[in-house]
């Protein structure tokens, strides 16, 4: 049975644009469902899990690439943006595909991989097979330094130097992941053409926006000037982070070209962009753009990045939302297909606080598929690694597959995401831990998020409302979302011991909407909110 969609009947919600309002959902397609049995998910496969989805009632999807590639990096090498990789299916399925989802009311979100190509993309062929190629210039091709080595000191993010010698016309091209993944030269204009093309076919098709991947990587130093070394670099950290990206992200220049990105997704109406920008948050605003004609929402990781400790995430949260400037929408991110999963970061205790705090602040929340049913990093026996990040920089906990396992359907056969073998190890846990069994337990993690994503949809101060931060004591975090009339009190423990929040001096009678417990719905309150251990509460004030 399908829920109706809760949309709160209110003129100043319709203002709000769906990116705004609503919730994002990311599917790493290699492990979300598999149709045809090669133990790799694949488009039918996401397609006959839209039920799902429009159940948990999010508003969107973001797939992670599609297109043709090698799989040197899954997908974010890519050998043709105008296709889909036979590994996932066709054009015609993802044209199914996208009808399917917009026949729900949902949104879609492709990944763009702007920074990079593969090495197998004829641009690239072409660009190597001659210094005189018409495409030598789309990438970025550097003479050696005096001794024959490298141009200069410039680290790839997945291990090693980032620059890769070609014998045949004796020049380096920089990489800055694998050296499969050459970067392209943004600073010429047949390349920002071509690629801004890119965005035009899937939006002619009718994708309603796209992720940008690495969007502050763009541009680099035209001078090439060596990157300074990182101070705060410890043993154990990637060793990518021994210098500081001085001369290799966050250039300048990086905003025109988001701004030309902004101005072809504005060619078609209610578009977005995310960007995907690993970068302080003073940073991260200047991607709004100066007067916000630069990404939509530049992905804001804060909660994925700090340590689980309620005054360090009061604290950011207040920080982000005084930095933002006014014409900026704030976003919230709890997990993606690259970092540690928030019930492994944070334990499985903390996993429903974390959701009630995702789905309550203010900003655009995006969930990673998965964390509604509390998975966990799965460890990857060294002889079933997949991810080239652990292949190449082993044994520091960098490798990305542990987050990546199939998503857990059922206790059946591959965790019913698969009839034949998964491409990753299952989580042992599956047998429990499925959606399956979840659903019908009333008080599972996933019934947790099914229950918030409802208010939050059916609630205007949750989706839209003003934030106000509140004073509280150790172990909490506690703010209002407000809308008008409407006054909601969050309140959420991140500790094991039971803790008590005074509500007498917020003089109204308060009642209970929502624990992560699932079992206190409408508690009259009175001056003192005990909350147990773990707890997150949605209080009504009146
Ligand atoms: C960021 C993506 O999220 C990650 O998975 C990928 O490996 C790199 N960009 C390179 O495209």
């Amino acid at each position: 049975m399908i829920n109706e969609v809760v949309v709160p009947k209110n003129a100043e919600f319709a203002s709000f644009r769906w990116w705004e309002r609503g919730i994002i959902y990311q599917i790493y397609p290699r492990s979300f469902m598999d149709s045809n049995g090669d133990g790799i998910g694949d488009l039918s496969g996401i397609r006959s899990k839209l039920d799902y989805l429009q159940w948990l009632g999010v508003d969107a999807i973001w797939i992670s690439p599609i297109y043709p590639s090698p799989m040197a990096d899954f997908g974010y090498d890519v050998s043709n943006y105008t296709d889909i990789d036979p590994i996932f299916g066709t054009l015609a399925e993802f044209a199914a595909l996208l009808a399917d989802v917009h026949a729900r009311d949902i949104k879609l979100l492709l990944d763009y991989v702007p920074n990079h190509t593969s090495d197998h993309h004829p641009w690239f062929v072409e660009s190597r097979s001659s210094r005189r190629s018409a495409k030598r210039d789309w990438y970025i091709w550097r003479d050696p330094a005096p001794d024959g080595g490298p141009p200069n000191n410039w680290r790839a993010n997945f291990g090693g130097g980032a620059w890769e010698w070609d014998e045949r016309t004796g020049q380096y091209y920089y990489h800055a992941f694998l050296k499969e993944q050459p970067d392209l030269n943004w600073r010429n204009p047949e390349v920002q053409r071509a690629m801004l093309d890119v965005l035009r076919f899937w939006l002619e098709r009718g994708v309603d926006g796209f992720r940008v991947d690495v969007m502050h990587h763009l541009a680099k130093d035209t001078e090439f000037r060596d990157n300074p070394a990182n101070a705060d670099f410890k043993p154990g950290m990637s060793p990518y982070r021994e210098l500081l990206a001085t001369y290799t992200a966050d250039l300048p220049e990086v905003q025109e070209i988001v701004a030309m990105m902004r101005g072809v997704v504005e060619e078609y109406d209610d578009r977005m962009l995310v960007g995907e920008i690993y970068l302080p948050v003073e940073r991260l605003m200047a991607y709004y753009g100066a007067s916000g004609k630069g990404a939509h929402l530049p992905f804001n990781f804060q909660l994925i990045r700090l340590p689980w400790k309620a005054e360090e995430i009061a604290a950011a949260v207040e920080r982000y939302e005084a930095l933002l400037p006014s014409y900026a929408w704030p976003n919230w991110v709890l997990g993606n297909h690259d970092k540690s999963r928030i019930a492994t970061r944070a334990g499985p205790a903390q996993a429903g606080v974390a959701a009630m705090l995702l789905l309550t602040l203010r900003g655009t929340p995006t969930m990673y598929y998965g964390d509604e049913i509390g998975m966990r990093d799965v460890p990857i026996p060294i002889d079933r690694v997949q991810d080239p990040f652990e292949k190449n920089v082993p044994g520091l906990g960098l490798g990305r597959d542990p987050v990546r396992t199939p998503m857990q359907w059922s206790a059946g056969h591959g965790a019913g995401f698969t009839r034949g073998v998964p491409w990753l190890p299952l989580g042992v846990d599956y047998a429990t831990n499925n959606v399956a069994l979840l659903k019908d337990n009333p008080k599972s993690i996933l019934s947790l998020y099914h229950r918030l994503i409802e208010l939050r949809r059916s609630e205007l101060a949750l989706s839209v409302g003003e934030y106000a931060p509140l004073p509280a004591g150790e172990d909490l975090i506690a703010y209002m979302r407000n809308a008008g009339e409407r006054r909601l009190l969050i309140v959420l423990n991140f500790g094991s011991q039971e803790r008590r929040f005074n509500i007498s001096e917020l003089e109204a009678q308060a009642s209970l909407l929502l624990s992560t417990y699932l079992d206190r719905e409408h508690e009259k309150l009175g001056a003192e909110l005990e909350l147990r251990s773990d707890e997150g509460v949605i209080v009504e004030l009146r």
